[in-house]
């Protein structure tokens, strides 16, 4: 690693990713993985607070490591690791346990959303979430942590963490920052554009996931909730039509002045399959290359082992200074 500010960011492997997650997520750390030192993990622990099919959970973590290597992370230059392969940031966690109030846990968004819709599993590990990933971004001195806005209320509990330990201990922590990015930190869903899209919708229509073909995106934008005038232009009042634009923008990388302006004059039937287009267009040919990494089982093993190594090397540089910060005897080796 040489001396780029370090860049954090992990995804977890509870199923098939949208394009919210690659918008919010993947598409950055590809476009920021030059100018960082990037880690990227498989929150594999993060995924167990909801509970899983342990077969289908191995899949998924083989998933989504093809899913980085195919939007471009570069394992020459980045490190793509699972995150249970360091036990440090288990062990990082427990001690931000130690400073972290259950209050403050409680009243974390997510958490709400998702013990109401996991009633039958309201673990401790639902509501200790934050903490670990707090252990993920610490664990690195990361500077920059690039998600999506869903992510925001965690992100400032990771940096009140680290200013609260550094206070407490002495100067341990980099406090992060967090990388949200404009016209993708929060794709809605197709069927009703007042909420995030995410995999975990019951109505396939309402998301495009990163291995629908073709013919599946054009047919799901076709059938996407917008209203009833017919102006392509971003608005409050037009949430369906702002997020389609926001879609189209993102992909083409154009600003919504240019969209806009493409847009003018044209009906909301073209304006749904123009956006179709370029969004199979970028995402046919990931799924494409995933399914080639999928198919090699044993590259896919050798690189989250060398990740693994790399990553722990530097996880347990800082887990050592917070070890005897606090007080514990180092073990003698
Ligand atoms: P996860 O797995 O839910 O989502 C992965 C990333 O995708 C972003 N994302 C979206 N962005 C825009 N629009 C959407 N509709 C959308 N849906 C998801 C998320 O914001 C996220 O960036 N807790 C994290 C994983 C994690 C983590 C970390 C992230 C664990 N440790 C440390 C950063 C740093 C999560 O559940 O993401």
């Amino acid at each position: 690693m040489d001396d780029k500010k370090i860049l954090f960011s992990a995804i977890q492997p509870s199923g098939i990713l949208t394009i919210g997650n690659y918008l919010g997520a993947l598409q950055n750390f590809k476009k920021l993985q030059d100018d960082y030192n990037g880690i990227f993990a498989i929150a594999d622990l993060h995924t167990l607070t909801v509970r899983q099919q342990p077969s289908v959970l191995r899949a998924n973590v083989y998933q989504l490591a093809a899913l980085y290597l195919a939007c471009g992370i570069d394992v020459s230059k980045s490190i793509l690791f699972a995150q249970s392969h360091v036990s440090a940031h288990a062990e990082l966690a427990w001690i931000l346990n130690t400073i972290c109030y259950p209050g403050e846990l409680s009243r974390m968004t997510q958490f709400k959303d998702k013990s109401k819709r996991h009633e039958d599993n309201i673990n401790m590990g639902l509501m200790d979430y934050p903490v670990l990933m707090a252990a993920d971004i610490l664990l690195y001195q990361t500077e920059l942590v690039p998600v999506g806005a869903d992510q925001k209320q965690h992100l400032e509990l990771s940096r009140d963490l680290a200013i609260r330990f550094n206070n407490l201990y002495g100067e341990t922590f980099k406090v992060p920052e967090g990388y949200i990015s404009k016209s993708s930190a929060r794709i809605m869903s197709l069927a009703d554009p007042t909420r995030k899209m995410s995999k975990s919708d019951a109505n396939l229509n309402a998301f495009i996931s990163m291995d629908d073909d073709k013919d599946t995106i054009i047919r799901k934008f076709k059938r996407a909730v917008t209203d009833s005038d017919n102006k392509i232009v971003v608005s409050p009042e037009k949430p369906g039509i702002s997020n389609l634009l926001s879609i189209y923008c993102a992909f083409t990388g154009l600003t919504f002045e240019q969209a806009q302006e493409y847009f003018e004059g044209k009906g909301y039937g073209d304006f749904k399959i123009a956006v179709g287009e370029v969004v199979a267009d970028k995402i046919d040919p990931i799924r494409l290359e995933k399914n080639k990494f999928l198919s090699d089982k044993q590259y896919l093993d050798s690189v989250l082992s060398e990740g693994a190594n790399k990553a722990e090397r530097l996880a347990y540089r800082t887990l050592n200074k917070v070890y005897k910060k606090v007080g514990l005897v180092l073990r003698n080796r």
